[in-house]
């Protein structure tokens, strides 16, 4: 199958939300200041995501990695993480968004893990906005659990070896059944992909901003909308082809 063109809104945007602490260090104050700040920044962009008509968006909240910082921010993040589930679902149910979490939930104390479970029931059956939040999520983790997925397929019986392909691991890695992300947008100032999504941005466009997320707003956001419709992906096609068509309009 070939790949889809470029949407002229991406149908799944995918953002890392760098900067928090680096925010509240500019101002004196600790970083957990900027973490509070960057919560309201989620707001932005999810009403931004509502009011073009994004499909699907997932935010990185906290990498498997994360877990190493000291243990009072990693304490504060979680304390900010169990508020946001308690004021922001009933209110993202009310707008119809889809929320769900990807990551090892099983790192994540068990009053977090009853929230997260409650509003997936909850939203479940939304389909305006899908919202992913990733927690405790790592990509190279992700294409590890897919992997061991497989092998239990194989030690099973049910799959054979050889019939191990792309699309048989890609089925089990997170996101499998959303479009991969059209767009990928790091705030923060630095150009890296810090094990988010590693096999789901395999041909995204990456779109790079030094403004810290806390700072984000809705002009910003249409930038980087903008910069993307400009584009031409080519998925290693040639320009040739994509003008004539080789590259096709439905959803991937
Ligand atoms: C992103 O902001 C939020 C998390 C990683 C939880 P940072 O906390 O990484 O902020 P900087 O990069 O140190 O400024
Ligand atoms: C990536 O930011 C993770 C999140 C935004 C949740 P980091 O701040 O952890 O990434 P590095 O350390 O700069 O690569
Ligand atoms: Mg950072």
């Amino acid at each position: 199958m070939s790949p889809a063109a470029s949407p002229p809104v991406p149908r799944h945007l995918a953002v890392i939300m760098d900067g928090n602490g680096r925010w509240a260090e500019r101002r004196r104050r600790p970083r957990v200041i900027g973490h509070r700040a960057g919560a309201r920044a989620v707001n932005v962009c999810i009403d931004f995501c509502l009011e073009r008509g994004i499909g699907a968006l997932t935010l990185f909240a906290f990498s498997s990695e994360n877990w190493g910082r000291p243990e009072e921010e990693v304490g504060a993040l979680m304390k900010l993480f169990l508020n946001a589930l308690d004021r922001e679902v009933e209110e993202l149910h009310r707008r119809q968004v889809r929320v769900r979490f990807i990551g090892d939930r099983a790192r994540f104390s068990a009053d977090i893990r009853a929230r997260m479970d409650a509003a997936e029931a909850l939203t479940a059956g939304n389909t305006r906005l899908h919202l992913v939040i990733a927690a405790s999520y790592g990509g190279r983790q992700d294409i590890a659990f897919a992997a061991r997925a497989l092998a239990t397929e194989v030690a099973a019986g049910r799959l054979r070896p050889e019939d191990i392909d792309e699309a048989a691991l890609g089925a089990h890695v997170a996101l499998a059944d959303l479009p991969p992300p059209d767009l990928f947008i790091r705030t923060g100032g630095d150009h890296r992909i810090s094990n988010f999504l590693l096999w789901q941005l395999a041909y995204t466009e990456l779109w790079f901003t030094d403004v810290l997320w806390p700072d984000l707003d809705a002009t910003l956001l249409q930038r980087a909308l903008d910069d993307f419709a400009r584009r031409e992906r080519r998925f290693g096609l040639t320009s040739a082809q994509v003008a004539g068509g080789a590259i096709e309009d439905s959803p991937a």
